[in-house]
């Protein structure tokens, strides 16, 4: 702790890349693990274009049923810290892939969403994108008002698809200028976001595992940290006055 506590001290660019584990003790169910999202639920049902496109309704209903959970959400001290963080570090970026808006809420501005939003709807047909914190929304996908013969889908990224280019390449580009990468409840199995660790790590930056569990990166990161986003990270922030 005390040599992570300086090195974000001395840091010029701090990034930060968080996953599901961000949000657990929000309340909001990380994806793998035992109480994870894809044991109860089959990922290739739900978030794939193929599944909306066979199924609309039920795969609108679980995200409308997701929406549900989150509304119920408060960000909790890891979040608050994040924000000290970025108040506090020269220059700062959190990169997630959460699409909860957990982050907003703490007033984190450097944000780069690399999955979406599940607070936007976008038209299948023109991509137009809305947001709409209704909770919850109609029971079945509405049809889009700017094109009435087109469905609108969750503004989430599903298996199969590409990542926001715009979202990618400013990932991309933080981590190339990061000397400090923390990575904060991440199971770093999910392509392409998990290779951004390890483009920190070729890139020289100090990297950090915040995460109770070990995970197929641990040992290629220059500190691990076990232990609750919400109690580690303020512990980290606590270096800045
Ligand atoms: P996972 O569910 O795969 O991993 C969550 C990680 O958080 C695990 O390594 C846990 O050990 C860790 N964790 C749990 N509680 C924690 C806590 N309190 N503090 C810190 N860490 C904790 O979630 P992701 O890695 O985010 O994609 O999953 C990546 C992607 O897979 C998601 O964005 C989603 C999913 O399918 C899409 O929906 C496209």
């Amino acid at each position: 702790m005390i040599q992570a506590r300086k090195w974000l001290r001395d840091a010029e660019h701090v990034v930060v890349l968080t996953g599901a584990g961000m949000s657990a003790e929000s309340g909001i169910p990380t994806f793998r693990g035992p109480d994870g999202i894809w044991k109860q639920f089959r990922a290739e049902e739900l978030a794939t274009p193929q599944a909306f496109a066979s199924r609309p309704n039920l795969v609108w209903e679980w995200y409308n049923w997701r929406r549900e959970l989150i509304a119920k959400a408060e960000p909790h001290a890891g979040h608050q810290a994040l924000a000290h963080m970025e108040a506090c570090a020269p220059n700062f970026t959190l990169i997630t892939q959460n699409v909860d808006g957990l982050e907003e809420r703490v007033g984190i501005r450097n944000l780069v969403r690399l999955h979406g939003d599940i607070w936007e709807t976008v038209c299948t047909r023109c991509g137009e994108r809305r947001r709409n914190h209704d909770v919850p929304l109609s029971s079945m996908p509405p049809h889009c008002f700017c094109h009435p013969e087109a469905l609108l889908r969750p503004g989430v990224v599903w298996y199969g698809e590409a990542l926001p280019s715009s979202a990618w390449d400013r990932a991309v580009h933080a981590v190339e200028h990061a000397d400090l990468l923390l990575v904060v409840g991440t199971s770093a199995v999910v392509y392409p976001a998990s290779s951004l660790i390890t483009l920190g790590i070729r890139h020289g930056a100090h990297t950090i595992e915040v995460n109770p569990q070990s995970t197929p990166l641990s040992n290629d990161m220059d500190l691990r940290l076990a232990g609750a986003a919400s109690s580690i990270l303020p512990s980290l922030a606590s270096v800045f006055p």
